[in-house]
């Protein structure tokens, strides 16, 4: 029996192109709803700045698609993050030069790694954590931040000292404007040193000079095998014909880890407090749980608060040629954008997908494509493993620290930060010290 393929691509909703940006941008899950109700899980949306873009919510077809061949999928060529982030930003690059990228790339990711970065990103929380206010509301993404910007610099970057301080300075503003511009590529035009763009890329010549500093500092380290951090395992990885990496290979890939790594991370941080509060029970038992040393349920809960809130909300491929999926034959140049929004509230693999609720991960894996918050395929997010691990000491370190009080103020709402979709009053809350007990010993051990 042969089926029908239909070129082109599939219906969605006639709204005109401003008002679908608008959904988009600022009510985005209800705006995707509503589409799925009328399209089913494959349709269009018309989107300024991307045009059509085909967002599927399958697991059979978000399959078939992270799967496809990579010459006829691109992630990374028509990316507006290539220009942001250098010409070999593993965000802006493709097929065989991003297969080789990534391999250099991915032994220091591998999950026995883990453990050395654990307790100098424990550490670090604890450093952070201890200083939050007793008894008064405050919004945590911020102090988040400062967590995983530091994590990063320090286990990926491998900076100390005054490197690390001039980073610290200079990257969150580097940051800021790398996610404004890349929005805008008609003002992506050197100027001088006043205009957008001109001061962008004269802070990003300043953070190379940093790099290249740490780069050839690492080179030159008789200890550099013993040495646990990223860069360092850059600077030794070799290509097949034994040729190192170059300076700006090792320099684009560090800002794109730290572009891809710092706000994601501490935007679920955010939503996992936004979540907690709001569930006493579930924080209850994560409490007891720390209490008793264990962490099966804080990482079905980490698992949960990432189907709920994916901070990125689509994996987002370009047909290079045209692609069939789901019945159609897509053209050439094509967006599509698997959605970890509407596949994650899908009541047919999520049952009750509005309730939080561990329990359904509780010592039980995800589905590789229903369960999409890293991506997929040979683009998946390569610090998925770092990031869980980072996700579970800083949470380990928050509720061995503090009572999170909960609250029944109405659920954040979704604010888009340019990388990452962060809770909208930036995950508050009010905490209270807990005991001492638990407080003393793991800051020795990590010491
Ligand atoms: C909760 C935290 C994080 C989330 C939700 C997240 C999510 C994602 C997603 C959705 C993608 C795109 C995958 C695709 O297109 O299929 C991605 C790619 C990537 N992520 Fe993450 N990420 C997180 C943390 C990190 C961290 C900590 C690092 C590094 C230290 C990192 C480095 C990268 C890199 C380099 C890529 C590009 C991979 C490629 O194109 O081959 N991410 N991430």
């Amino acid at each position: 029996m042969s089926t029908t393929i239909i070129d082109g691509v599939p219906p969605g909703p006639s709204l005109p192109m401003a008002l679908q940006t608008l959904g988009m941008m600022t009510r985005q899950r209800p705006f995707l709803e509503r589409a799925r109700r009328r399209y089913g899980n494959m349709f269009s949306v018309n989107i300024h700045g991307l045009g059509k873009m085909v967002i599927l919510a399958d697991p059979a077809l978000i399959k078939h698609t992270f799967t496809a061949d990579a010459k006829t999928l691109h992630a990374g060529s028509q990316s507006p993050l290539r220009r942001i982030l250098g010409n070999h930003s593993l965000l802006g690059i493709d097929e065989e030069y991003h297969l080789e990228q990534r391999k250099l790339l991915l032994p220091p990711f591998k999950g026995q790694r883990m453990k050395v970065y654990e307790s100098m990103i424990e550490q670090i929380a604890v450093d952070e954590i201890e200083r939050w206010p007793i008894g008064t509301p405050f919004a945590t993404t911020q102090t988040f931040q400062r967590i995983t910007l530091r994590a990063i610099l320090q286990a990926v970057f491998g900076a100390s000292g005054r490197h690390l301080h001039e980073l610290e300075e200079l990257l969150p503003p580097w940051t800021d404007q790398g996610q404004q511009l890349s929005r805008f590529p008609q003002i992506q035009k050197d100027l001088g040193p006043w205009s957008p763009w001109g001061r962008f890329l004269r802070l990003r010549a300043k953070v190379d000079r940093i790099l290249d500093e740490l780069i050839e500092d690492a080179r030159r380290d008789p200890e550099l095998t013993e040495r646990s951090d990223v860069l360092a395992l850059m600077v030794q990885a070799r290509r097949v014909d034994g040729s190192p990496m170059t300076n700006a290979e090792i320099r684009d890939q560090l800002v794109t880890m730290l572009a891809a790594g710092h706000e994601t991370t501490a935007h679920t941080l955010g939503w996992a407090v936004e979540r907690l509060t709001r569930n006493p029970d579930v924080l209850a038992r994560l409490s007891a749980e720390v209490d008793e040393g264990g962490k099966a349920y804080r990482d079905a809960t980490i698992r949960e608060v990432q189907r709920m809130r994916p901070v990125v909300s689509f994996a987002g491929r370009h047909t290079q040629k045209p692609f069939e999926v789901g019945g159609y034959r897509l053209p050439k140049g094509v967006l599509i954008g698997l959605s970890a929004g509407l596949t994650h509230y899908d009541p047919q693999l999520f049952e009750q997908p509005d309730r939080f609720d561990p329990g359904r991960f509780y010592d039980k894996l995800p589905e590789t494509y229903s369960w999409i918050p890293f991506g997929g395929g040979i683009r998946r997010c390569i610090g998925a493993t770092f990031a869980h691990m980072e996700l579970d000491v800083v949470l380990r370190v928050m509720l061995e620290r503090v009572a999170l009080e909960p609250t029944d103020a109405p659920d954040e709402s979704w604010r888009f930060k340019g990388v990452a979709w962060s809770p909208g009053a930036g995950g508050r809350v009010t905490v209270h010290a807990r005991s001492a007990r638990t407080r003393v010993p793991e800051v020795a051990a990590a010491a």
